[in-house]
């Protein structure tokens, strides 16, 4: 993987925006500071995401149990949320043929369909389970807590309709779940009914988790190469081990956004792929950007207010619907485009006879080539305008290099972390909405009157 980060610096914009040779000699001087504090904060166990390219025993149990008894079920039923359930649908969408689950048992060389239930909306619940066999569905419950409101009650549904089919015995043996080592009212659960489960590492946070068994369980049952996508986040973590940061891309590109963001006004950061097979990958990544960085106190405890605000987009798709904000609008934000060298099996467009010359200069191209060419004229028109962005290329979307794309980021965001000065591994605006959920459904130990709308704001 590469970072060009040309287009950050003013010299290769107008002249005025971007960043200065002074603002980039003030990132290169204070990274050692940086990259010295995420190495203690390492060693004081946490940035446990590290870990995670070294998991071999795990791993040979999430394949035996692929290899064996996986090839029992028809269809994977995945439930979780957020951190437990985005990976796994970026995975799912980057790795597996399009519209995995309309292709026949051939097409998809035998592997199980998937399908990730991830919200309570009813509607999208029921038609699942009207769609799926129980009789062959392997049901894996994800939450590293083990007590989120909308996976438990995914859980009870769909255990529900499991125990109708097949009786509450038999329903066992077609669970699996993944959560806590020790505690949580899932791990309670699968110790009463002997129900198989696999550990969420205790310092990795849900959305660090989906290179640990809350992604690598599901991918493997649907044959991706889970040693692979390890492979490739092992390079990501031996660059980011890098003390000079012009080589320590994550670091970089971490510190070019910090900088955006809170030195120039460039407080919207997009992720934008060429390549439909990313657009999971990009709601993947506003939640690790958005929940890792957006904080109300500084590591001091000091009001800081930070947080970029992270949006996806898509390309060539989304240059008919944002780019006009791109290259018109504030210049409040930066783009990260994402670019394959290789998009893989290409399509030739064809000629025919009798071609307007409005058209007749088409033929000859290929679709990867013309995707190609739309980001690198997207990108040249933004620049021209004096707008910042970068471009992160890959020579293609294998197992591999989405292993280090992936593990790229969180890198980005561990570095951000120290960047912005926060903790990029706590959320305690999404913790105050989960205990506001318990007491407006009636969850003892939690007063109603504090979920009520006259309970006084903070
Ligand atoms: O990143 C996070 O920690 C959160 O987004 C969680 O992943 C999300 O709230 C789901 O939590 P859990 O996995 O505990 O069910």
């Amino acid at each position: 993987m590469k970072l060009h980060y040309g287009r950050m610096l003013t010299e290769n914009l107008d002249g005025q925006h971007g960043l200065t040779r002074e603002r980039m000699h003030a990132l290169t001087s204070r990274f050692p500071s940086v990259h010295a504090e995420v190495k203690t904060r390492r060693n004081a166990g946490e940035y446990g995401f590290y870990a995670l390219g070294q998991q071999e025993n795990t791993v040979r149990w999430i394949r035996r149990f692929a290899e064996g008894v996986g090839q029992a079920y028809d269809h994977v039923v995945v439930l979780g949320i957020g951190g437990s359930s985005l990976g796994v649908k970026a995975v799912i969408n980057a790795l597996k043929a399009p519209a995995w689950n309309e292709l026949d048992d051939e097409g998809r060389d035998f592997f199980p369909k998937i399908t990730v239930l991830e919200n309570v909306d009813p509607s999208s619940i029921q038609a699942a389970l009207k769609r799926i066999d129980p009789r062959r569905a392997l049901v894996n419950v994800i939450s590293k807590s083990g007590g989120t409101t909308e996976t438990l009650a995914q859980y009870l549904v769909v255990r529900a309709w499991l125990d109708a089919a097949l009786g509450a015995d038999v329903a066992v043996r077609h669970l699996v779940f993944t959560t806590d080592p020790v505690s949580g009212p899932l791990r309670a659960l699968a110790g009463r009914e002997g129900i198989p489960c696999l550990e969420v590492p205790p310092d990795v946070g849900g959305r660090f988790s989906v290179l640990s068994p809350v992604g690598l369980f599901p991918a493997a049952l649907i044959g991706v190469d889970i040693d692979a996508l390890l492979s490739g986040a092992r390079h990501a973590i031996a660059r980011a081990e890098q003390a000079d940061l012009l080589q320590n891309p994550a670091a970089l590109y971490a510190g070019l956004l910090w900088t955006a963001d809170t030195s120039l006004g460039a407080r919207i950061h997009f992720v934008m792929p060429y390549s439909d097979r990313l657009r999971d990958f990009a709601d993947w990544y506003r939640q690790l950007w958005a929940e890792s960085l957006a904080k109300r106190l500084d590591r001091r405890g000091e009001p800081v207010f930070a947080g970029p605000t992270p949006v996806g987009s898509i390309g060539a798709t989304d240059q008919h619907s944002q780019v006009q904000l791109f290259m018109e609008g504030p210049y409040d934000k930066v783009i990260s485009f994402i670019r394959l060298e290789d998009p893989g099996p290409d399509i030739m467009i064809p000629t025919r006879p009798n071609l307007p010359p409005e058209l007749s200069f088409l033929p000859g191209h290929s679709l990867g080539e013309l995707l190609r060419v739309e980001q690198q004229a997207t990108a040249a028109a933004l620049a021209r305008m004096g707008r910042m962005h970068c471009t992160l290329e890959l020579p293609d979307l294998t197992t591999e290099t989405f292993g280090e794309l992936i593990m790229f980021y969180q890198l980005a965001a561990g570095f951000a972390g120290v960047w912005y000065g926060v903790d990029p591994f706590d959320q305690p605006g999404v913790e105050l909405g989960k205990k506001l959920i318990y007491a407006a459904m009636g969850r003892p130990g939690y007063p109603a009157e504090a979920a009520s709308p006259e309970a006084p704001t903070a």
